[in-house]
């Protein structure tokens, strides 16, 4: 696959039924994780990954909070575009390539799920949508039954994805972040709803693991991956960002600082944004990061 540009899809419908009443009047997306909504992190993965053009999928009711939430950062203001589509109902991840099917075009697509949250992965995210290739990655955790898991060959290749395993197959886990190219579009039409009745993302990566068209690159211990779906893995999460934030004087999810770091826009065009907000905490961080990055050194 030659390197092409990259849309990114951002899946923020579901259920969210484990996080019931909490997600009873609005998608869990828009909940809190610490200090901002759950949205902004998976959208600052996107950007920070190089990442211009975004999808939001959702259901029709949650659509117009998003809208709301990300009404100042069209074009002219961050160097970002977003457009929504409507998920009516949650019938499963892979269904987003089909939903998102013409703004996926002829270019590579990166899907990520509205409740992942990524911390230290940037980079890697980044070089791997340069490289093009149908990628997913895989990372050790405790509890790999929630997830699709990877099995090893006894050679430790890796030789098919099991969703949410009832033995025990590895402790390697399938994050929420994939890289595609527009055949996926194809590939998630001819999917059969699985047993739980949803069109599985494991059935994608398992039909491109068969034809030898799938990279699995294994994510090392000094990166973080949460998701955010239930009571305690949200206070955890929220938890973990308060205290990196807090230690460090950083905000982890800023896609404003984003859009500035990856040099979308400019310095000027930060502070223009910037002064239209309330005055608060997160108007006080990114005015330090405008006038402590300066041409977009770091700080
Ligand atoms: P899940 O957490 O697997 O599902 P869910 O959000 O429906 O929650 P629950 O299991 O508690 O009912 O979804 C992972 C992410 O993908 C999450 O951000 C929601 C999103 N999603 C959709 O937008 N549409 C879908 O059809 C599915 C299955 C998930």
């Amino acid at each position: 696959m030659d390197t092409k540009n990259t849309k990114g899809i951002l899946l923020a419908g579901g259920a969210g039924s484990r996080l019931y009443p909490l997600s009873k009047v609005y998608s869990k997306q828009l909940v809190a994780v610490y200090d901002k909504p759950m949205i902004y992190y998976p959208m600052a993965t996107l950007i920070n990954a190089g990442i211009k053009e975004i999808l939001i999928i959702a259901d029709s009711n949650t659509i117009p909070f998003y809208q709301k939430l990300f009404e100042n950062s069209t074009e002219n203001n961050l160097g970002i575009t977003i457009q929504y589509a409507v998920q009516e109902k949650p019938n499963g991840i892979a269904e987003a390539f089909i939903i998102g099917k013409d703004f996926i075009g002829k270019d590579n697509v990166a899907l990520i799920l509205g409740d992942n949250i990524f911390y230290g992965c940037d980079e890697i995210f980044r070089k791997e949508i340069e490289r093009g290739y149908n990628t997913i990655f895989a990372l050790y955790v405790k509890d790999p039954e929630q997830y699709g898991v990877v099995q090893f060959s006894a050679q430790n290749i890796a030789n098919k994805i099991i969703e949410k395993p009832m033995n025990f197959v590895s402790n390697y886990a399938v994050p929420g972040f994939y890289i595609y190219d527009s055949s996926v579009v194809e590939v998630a039409t001819k999917l059969k709803p699985s047993n739980r009745g949803e069109l599985e993302i494991t059935d994608i990566n398992n039909h491109y693991l068969q034809q030898f068209n799938l990279d699995i690159i294994l994510l090392n211990k000094g990166v973080t991956w949460l998701d955010s779906g239930t009571p305690d893995s949200l206070l955890a999460a929220s938890n973990f960002i308060a205290s990196i934030e807090q230690r460090h004087n950083i905000k982890v999810g800023c896609y404003e600082e984003a859009a500035y770091r990856m040099k979308f826009i400019a310095r000027k065009q930060l502070l223009d944004y910037t002064n239209t907000l309330p005055n608060c905490a997160y108007k006080d961080y990114l005015l330090f990061v405008s006038n402590n990055m300066q041409d977009n050194l770091d700080f």
